[in-house]
């Protein structure tokens, strides 16, 4: 155990609160949520007092403007998701003591008072500065809901905050011709006042507390960042908005202003200590301002300034509250190369993910450890998601556990037998096998989940080897007293493998446990009696029913998924496809000039001589006449033959090298050039007239 845990007496754990804005997907799990998971669960099992927090982020611009796309209040969006996200985290077994909402009551109020404190500490900075207002709605306008032309490209639908075509950060005032996303109206400037947290009082406490206090201890990404934000020079940061949605600045005169959305968020860890508390009837502030408390924020790499600047000089501001000890933060996971995005539907989706692999939640979280993205960007493949399966989880773990369990039903009666006399390879599988605790506690409480998880992995791949080199359905034949001792110690390498894998493997660790009936040892088995006790399973345990663990994964399914992805690329495409200009307006009089009548293409050639060009002889309804079309290069003549289509009937006839054309067909056309008939969706009588 590392010395900063064990100066410690309890350790809060918190993982980033999720937007209600969307569903959460596999990026998050990644990042954040299955890490803290398996942190809090290992600082369990090893019998230390963990509270582990987490709750909905309900406030912040982005929640009324989705609501506003989605046609509905913002309260109905946030429960939305606030539902749909609780149902991901307990489906995938992430085990908080607490999952709160900041839209709740014991929020609002731990947020207004911690501002409250810090106003009456003389903490804040007033200003009043010039900002857009929509004098139409008679409001002020975040700068997502400020749109215009970019600066930059000419895009012309930028978002005051960035330009999502050329990927600038925009300010609201650089862009030409900027409208309200609300009323449409051209903002104007407007003071207001506001206030601000003056971070560049906070300058020497963080240089000292992090650049100084952690370079040893915190990951380089995260240490990396601070140290640029502090290099650079810190500035005051409102901590208020002119918005409707949020919690109210609780000072007079202050109406129409709520907190920022990251003011309140994080506080939002506490309320949700707060609430869980409550529930247990117990005391939360030791949790929060005890020196005894260990405080990690597990969180993705854009939440760094906010949890190791912002926050901690909000912390040290009000004065009672601990500091984060560390704060492991995460790079991000991309997916088949590409960045994972919520609006491009670029994402695997948890709740989509449990539809397609039903009861396969282990397997996920386990790729996603395997492959988590702790140093750098990585990639998520379906591919090596398969293979993590086939390969590592049932042919080395489950195969491993399978072939002990039959062979113990088999051979010794389904329970653990009496060793003999034990060989240098038992006693060194053995040896080795208790050290894995070790070798995995220390992965872990550096916080390199993926080296831990292979190291469990290992200690499969000793049992599977020790197996493989003792051959005990061999030996069996003629000395099932040795075969019974092989068996025992792949028993013991199992038992190890049922405890050292809960915190990764949750689901397959009540699996495990069942089958070898862990629950009827008179001793529990725990992950620091794994070193010390001689027989973790002593000879005598009978075991339970063999289950397999883990199965394979087809290929066919991991095609399903690549095919869903290409999908996605294929529609986003299509809605970037840019769209021809249109023409002036006309009036009606000049629509109804148009004569378009319902035909079919009685016959087809090419014209000679003219690679481009199709004679068509079309019935009109009116009469049978002569029609040429430059389709050539797109459809063969006899492929048109029977074709229903649309015909301009009264365009003036023009000759085309030297044939009449009486007409003409109508064809939609893409950006691409693909070309298209149009025609009535249910067959109807040539010469229906289209209007
Ligand atoms: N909602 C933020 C995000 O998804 C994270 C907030 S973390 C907080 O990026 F706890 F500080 F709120
Ligand atoms: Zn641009």
């Amino acid at each position: 155990m590392s010395a900063a845990d064990g100066t410690f007496a309890r350790t809060t754990i918190t993982a980033a609160l999720p937007y209600t804005n969307g569903p959460i997907h596999i990026g998050h799990l990644a990042g954040v949520y299955v890490p803290a998971d398996i942190y809090s669960r290992y600082l369990r099992l090893r019998g230390r007092e963990v509270l582990f927090v987490c709750g909905s982020d309900e406030h912040g611009v982005a929640i009324p403007m989705k609501a506003a796309k989605e046609g509905i209040t913002p309260k109905a969006l946030i429960d939305k998701y606030d539902g749909v996200i609780r149902e991901s985290f307990e489906a995938f077994g992430i085990a908080f003591d607490n999952y709160s909402r900041t839209s709740a009551p014991i929020h609002h109020q731990t947020a207004s008072e911690f501002f409250t404190r810090l106003y009456e500490q003389g903490d804040f900075q007033e200003q009043v500065t010039d900002q857009l207002y929509d004098p139409e709605a008679g409001q002020f306008l975040a700068d997502r809901f400020v749109v215009g032309t970019c600066p930059k490209c000419g895009h012309k639908e930028a978002y005051g905050d960035q330009c999502e075509n050329c990927g600038s950060s925009l300010n609201a005032t650089d862009l030409i011709h900027p409208r309200s996303a609300i009323s449409g109206a051209e903002p104007v400037l407007k003071q207001t006042r506001h206030w601000f947290l003056p971070l560049d009082r906070y300058e020497d406490f963080l240089r000292e507390w992090i650049l100084e206090g952690h370079k040893q201890d915190w990951k380089p990404n995260v240490y990396g960042q601070c140290k640029s934000w502090i290099d650079e020079g810190l500035k005051p940061r409102a901590v208020t908005r002119d918005l409707e949605w949020g919690i109210p600045v609780p000072l007079k005169g202050a109406e129409g202003k709520v907190l920022y959305v990251w003011f309140d968020a994080p506080i939002g860890y506490i309320s949700s200590t707060k609430e869980w508390a409550e529930r247990e009837g117990t005391d939360w502030e030791v949790w929060w301002k005890d020196p005894g408390t260990r405080l990690l924020h597990f969180i993705g790499k854009d939440n760094i300034v906010f949890h190791c600047i912002i926050f901690p000089s909000m912390l040290r501001a009000h004065g009672d509250y601990v500091l984060p000890d560390n704060v492991p933060a995460n790079e991000f996971l991309n997916l088949e190369g590409q960045k994972l995005s919520t609006s491009k539907n670029w994402a695997v989706w948890l709740h989509e993910y449990l539809i397609d692999f039903p009861d396969m939640q282990d397997v996920l979280r386990y790729a996603l450890t395997a492959n988590a993205p702790e140093t750098k960007d990585n990639d998520f493949t379906w591919k090596d998601f398969q293979a993590r399966n086939n390969s590592e989880l049932v042919a080395i773990f489950g195969n491993f556990i399978n072939r002990v369990v039959v062979l113990t039903d088999k051979y010794v009666d389904g329970a653990v037998p009496k060793h003999g006399q034990l060989t240098a390879n038992d006693t060194e599988t053995l040896a080795a096998m208790r050290a894995f605790p070790e070798k995995i506690a220390d992965s872990l409480e550096r916080f390199r989940f993926r080296e831990g998880s292979q190291e469990l992995l290992n200690l499969a791949r000793l049992g599977n080897k020790y197996l493989a080199d003792e051959e005990p359905w061999k030996v069996v034949k003629d000395d099932p007293d040795r075969a019974a001792t092989i068996l025992y110690v792949g028993l013991q390498v199992a038992a190890a493998l049922a405890v050292l894998c809960r915190p990764f493997l949750p689901f397959t660790a009540d699996k495990l446990a069942g089958i070898l009936n862990l629950k009827g040892l008179a001793q529990p088995l725990g992950w620091e009696s794994l070193p010390d006790r001689d027989g973790l399973l002593p000879s005598g345990h009978r075991i339970g029913q063999s289950e397999l663990l883990f199965r394979k994964i087809e290929d066919a399914e991991i095609e399903a998924q690549l095919e869903k992805l290409e999908a996605t690329k294929k529609k986003n495409e299509m809605e970037n496809t840019p769209v021809t200009p249109q023409k002036e307006t006309i009036q009606y009089d000049d629509f109804v000039k148009l004569d378009m009548r319902v035909g079919t293409i009685l016959e087809a050639e090419k014209m000679p001589k003219a690679d481009k060009l199709i004679v068509m002889k079309v019935d009109t309804g009116i009469d049978k006449r002569t029609i040429v079309s430059g389709i050539a290069q797109h459809f063969t003549p006899e492929e048109l033959i029977g074709k229903q289509v649309t015909v301009l009937v009264n365009l003036a006839p023009r000759p085309l090298r030297g044939v009449e054309s009486q007409g003409m067909i109508l064809l939609a056309e893409d950006a691409d050039g693909k070309l298209v008939f149009l025609k009535p969706e249910e067959a109807m009588g040539n010469g229906s007239v289209i209007s």
